[in-house]
């Protein structure tokens, strides 16, 4: 089997200096990697990610020889203070904004960006050095746009790839970004750039016409990938021994209470505190569901240095204590809140026994917790998925509930009838939805991609939808 490095800012594990460990990373990229198939996909894999210089030496250098997960790594060494910069000045507070459509978020930094070239131009030699004539190289996400192109200039017959995990807005919105052209020239470059939804691909192409002036003749090399996941292990999970425990023993305690469940990372864009605001509202219309149910709400603690995600956990929790200290009784809590991640068997149970899920995002490129949801679902009592519009996972999951979280007062009229959803509806719809996941995992939409990318395709469209 022919090699292909996998290159991202992250590798699956990032090093926790407080307990110093390494730890599980979180987010949608590195959960989709982690679940692939090397048999399946027809390739042998390799991952390329960053650690900073301030992590012990012969720490860093046992990720060389001890593969993480079930893939060796590499680990591309870049000094702690040039990371900031890349990561929190120019990745997290410019391009993840801009790409949000949040542009009163956005902090433009030109120290971020000479910072986020330099550590580009470390990735792009990195790979240049490690690769062979015939391995494929596939880039990811948008702290590395600037990579193809450095590659290219120095390697030009490698064959490159680039999918972009998060939303690719408006031209109207991108054409503001003060680097735009850097940025289109690099990506044009590719071999094949790939997308989660046919929005993001029309949006970038009207962004290279009108950054160039003119649209390339490899604009064939765009495409439409939606990712999945590792369905079978959410499945496998259901009813592994250290789930079944914690469904007894949450059983216990929920009786027959509902629940509402939220899993986001702390981020804007993942829209909690409309959340909140819509479980407040349905609280105040429908005085007969107090007591009866509750938002068990997760929240996954991201990019813990950016201010605004500081400001924002804590407006989280003053509505939360607002809610719970105006609905709450001494037996009744309306919001369970969770500031920390939670295990696998752990998760499970709590899709498990949901009732709901509700996704709630402002914007999200494609959101996974959503997928991960339907295939953890019994099939005696599946619950239903509250999805947002805005979400690329809508154009795939045509049989979850549609909503505009902008809209308060129909979101919650949403809210009520899933809860109140037929059973024989419920199974339907999950049903559905489940069959297509199980035969669209993380490995076919890997599979999908670097097929297209080492024959040059000619399709620009394979979104699979329901
Ligand atoms: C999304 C992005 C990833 C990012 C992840 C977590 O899934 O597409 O690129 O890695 O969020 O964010 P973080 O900044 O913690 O890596």
């Amino acid at each position: 089997m022919s090699r292909c490095l996998l290159v991202s800012n992250r590798l699956p594990v990032a090093f926790n200096s407080t307990l110093n460990i390494f730890t599980p990373s979180s987010g949608g990229l590195v959960s989709a990697i982690k679940g692939l198939d090397s048999s399946k996909v027809g390739f042998d894999f390799e991952w390329m990610g960053i650690m900073t210089d301030d992590v012990d030496v012969e720490k860093i250098n046992s990720l060389r020889t001890t593969p993480v997960g079930n893939l060796p790594s590499h680990p591309i060494i870049v000094p702690k203070k040039k990371y900031d910069l890349y990561y929190n000045e120019y990745s997290n507070n410019v391009l993840w904004p801009l790409l949000h459509y949040e542009r009163s978020m956005v902090h433009n930094s030109q120290d971020g960006w000479e910072a986020y070239k330099e550590v580009n131009q470390l990735v792009a030699d990195a790979i240049v050095q490690e690769a062979r004539d015939d391995d494929t190289i596939w880039v990811h996400d948008f702290q590395l746009f600037l990579v193809p192109g450095l590659v290219k200039d120095k390697r030009p017959n490698l064959k490159l790839g680039f999918f972009l995990h998060i939303p690719f807005p408006s031209s109207e919105i991108f054409r503001e970004l003060p680097q735009r052209k850097e940025i289109i020239s690099s990506l044009i470059r590719c071999d094949l750039v790939g997308f989660h939804d046919l929005s993001y691909l029309n949006h970038f192409r009207s962004s290279v016409q009108r950054v160039l002036g003119e649209i390339p003749s490899n604009d064939r090399m765009w495409g439409v990938y939606p990712i999945s996941i590792d369905s079978q292990h959410f499945l496998d999970l259901r009813n592994k021994p250290e789930t079944l425990e914690f469904i007894h023993k949450y059983k216990e305690n929920k009786k027959e209470m509902k629940w509402i469940l939220g899993v986001d990372r702390l981020d804007y864009i993942k829209g909690l505190l409309l959340k909140l605001q819509t479980f407040k509202e349905f609280l105040k219309r429908f005085p007969e569901e107090r007591g009866k149910v509750q938002l068990v709400q997760i929240v996954i603690p991201s990019r813990t240095e950016v201010p605004e995600y500081q400001d924002l956990k804590q407006q989280i929790e003053q509505l939360v204590s607002s809610i719970n200290g105006q609905y709450g009784t001494p037996a009744y809590t309306p919001i369970h809140y969770l500031y920390h991640s939670v295990s696998e068997a752990e998760l499970s149970a709590l899709y498990q026994l949901s009732e709901v899920l509700h996704i709630g995002s402002r914007r999200d490129g494609m959101n996974l917790v959503s997928l991960e949801y339907i295939m953890s679902q019994t099939e005696e009592e599946p619950g239903v998925v509250l999805l947002s519009e805005f979400t690329g996972a809508h154009s795939t999951l045509s049989y979850a509930v549609s909503i505009n979280p902008w809209n308060i007062k129909d979101t919650v009229i949403k809210l009520r009838e899933a809860l109140h959803h037929p059973l024989s509806k419920r199974k339907e719809e999950i049903g559905a939805m489940r069959d297509f996941l199980t035969h669209y995992n993380s490995s076919d939409w890997a599979k999908v991609f670097l097929r297209d990318l080492v024959r040059e395709p000619v399709v620009t469209d394979t979104t699979l939808t329901l």
